[in-house]
């Protein structure tokens, strides 16, 4: 209870002081622009992106957009495509019953009048999701309690039209509102919360669930839901307790594939708000114990691993009881390690500097999660407001996204979806920043070197090379050098600017960069 009382008295405070240092300048986004856009645009030929691997579970349904940027009309092929599985040519969407446990190896060829280009895929049937951090988006940060179906539909034709979706974007997230609320300002949210079956009953804009996830997969997207395992969701809306098998099958009914579990008023059960109930342990007045804080998660987690549908397990609580160490062990896929970021976004580099301590739990099918992208369009998190250009450096938005990279978080962005302009997608959409964070090593980055204004992050690549950031959080440009000794290497080394997708050339023994103030410059290392 003082835990949940200091993290709530700490997002109260955090949503009074004054806003961000960058924010309270109120800059102007376009005055901070780079001369140059970073990423470079797509070529016409085919280049096919997405994960090297990927996890899923026998007998259940399987769908898998390829992931592929060049000129449309791409047609796809792919060799080794196990029975039960079929492709779509003209769309690259895979499709049907997952195979017997076991890995298949595919080779996906993409083909346009202008070139062609090959990736290996392996797929992974076994026990295990999300091999490599979730890529997707999330409604939260730009339509808060305004959120509906139709926002959600064109959220998915975004991902597809913007070129999202063909770097390894997949998951298009409902969050909180999406439920009836017992009060709410809104009267066409407040309504019947459960039907007579105890069925839970979405709100008047959300009235086909089904028919929602169905249009999302037809695009080869998956869809996401949220619920709290509280009586009430963080935004006052129904949650699961007492309803957790229900509602998951429902959720599992309605063709969800992704679920954010979000601990809220659960808070007041775990501390013993719930003695009437017998069959809820609770564990004594005060601060829930370490089987408090886990108890609700491996309740759903449990659950989820019965369904007869693949669902990637999304714990949200902030990091409570050290989540990183036993998130995994509950079934999460992913787990948040901070309260809300939206409060925070001055702070990102701290944020990411915390996350990365915990980078020895980060693994395939279980990661660190320090919260969404929040760039391009967003809403103030104080106020859950209408959404707004974010006044967030140019260059410091390259750095947050390299910092998710190198530290293998989910990459959900969770802005407006019908104002991304091309700086924010040239930001979210460098597929070889992006292959960072799907390296099937699943390696959080190791911060080194690290003084007042600059520091390091390194990361271990599958190939044998080394993903490098060099960061620089200071108001002025700076020199950061990388020494070979550091990495534990020797000789000459290839270095690659990820973001201009350029090689440097060969270095031998040291690397440096002039790095713009609050910005990265991100490297790839090898023979
Ligand atoms: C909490 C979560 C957010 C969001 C809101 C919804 O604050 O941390 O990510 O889901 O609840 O109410």
């Amino acid at each position: 209870m003082k835990r949940n009382l200091i993290l709530y008295l700490s997002l109260f405070f955090l949503a009074v002081i004054p806003l961000t240092s960058f924010s309270s300048e109120k800059s102007d986004q376009k005055s901070n622009l780079p001369s140059e856009l970073y990423t470079p645009g797509p070529k016409p030929e085919p280049r096919i992106n997405g994960p090297l691997v990927y996890g899923c579970r026998p007998g259940h349904p399987f769908l898998y957009r390829i992931p592929c940027q060049g000129e449309r009309p791409i047609s796809f092929s792919v060799k080794g495509l196990p029975s039960g599985l079929k492709l779509d040519a003209s769309t690259g969407i895979i499709s049907g019953i997952v195979p017997a446990k076991g890995d298949y190896e595919l080779i996906i060829q993409a083909k346009n009048s202008k070139g062609k280009d090959i990736r290996k895929l392996k797929i992974v049937s076994g026990d295990k999701l999300a091999l490599t951090p979730p890529m997707g988006y999330n409604h939260w940060y730009a339509h808060y309690d305004r959120i509906t179906d139709q926002m959600m539909r064109e959220a998915a034709d975004v991902l597809i039209n913007s070129g999202m979706a063909d770097v390894g974007y997949q998951y298009v997230n409902i969050d909180d509102c999406w439920m009836n609320a017992p009060k709410n300002n809104d009267p066409k949210r407040v309504g019947p919360i459960r039907n007579a079956q105890g069925n839970i009953i979405p709100n008047s804009y959300f009235p086909d669930m089904k028919g929602l996830t169905d249009y999302i997969h037809a695009k080869g997207l998956k869809a996401g839901i949220y619920t709290s395992p509280g009586t009430l969701t963080c935004g006052g809306f129904a949650g699961a307790f007492k309803h957790e098998e229900q509602d998951a099958r429902q959720f599992a009914a309605w063709g969800f594939d992704f679920l954010k579990y979000d601990w809220c008023s659960y808070g007041h059960i775990a501390s013993g708000g719930s003695p009437e109930d017998k069959n809820i342990p609770t564990w004594g007045k005060g601060a829930p114990t370490l089987e408090g804080y886990q108890y609700p998660y491996k309740l759903m987690g449990d659950i989820l691993k019965k369904l007869d549908r693949d669902v990637v397990f999304n714990l949200c609580q902030y990091g409570m009881g050290d989540v990183w160490k036993w998130g995994g062990g509950v079934g999460g896929h992913c787990w948040r390690t901070s309260g809300d970021l939206g409060f925070e976004l001055d702070r990102i580099f701290d944020v990411a500097l915390k996350n990365s301590e915990h980078r020895e739990y980060s693994k395939p099918g279980e990661w660190n999660d320090p919260d969404y992208i929040q760039i391009g369009w967003i809403g103030n998190a104080n106020n859950m407001g209408i959404p707004e250009l974010t006044p967030m450096p140019a260059n410091m938005q390259y750095a947050y996204m390299s910092l998710w990279c190198l530290m293998a978080a989910p990459l959900i962005y969770s802005g407006d979806m019908s104002k991304l302009d091309e700086f924010t997608l040239n930001v979210l959409c460098n597929p070889e920043v992006i292959e960072v964070n799907q390296d099937p090593l699943g390696e959080c980055g190791l911060v080194i070197k690290k003084s007042d204004q600059t520091f390091l992050m390194v990361k271990n690549l599958v190939d044998g090379s080394k993903a490098v950031g060099l960061f620089n959080r200071g108001k002025s440009e700076a020199e950061v050098e990388v020494n070979w000794s550091e990495l534990e290497i020797s000789g000459k080394q290839t270095v690659r600017d990820l973001w201009r997708q350029k090689d440097l050339g060969k270095y031998q023994n040291k690397y440096a960069a002039q790095v713009p103030a609050q910005g990265v410059v991100m490297v790839k290392i090898g023979k």
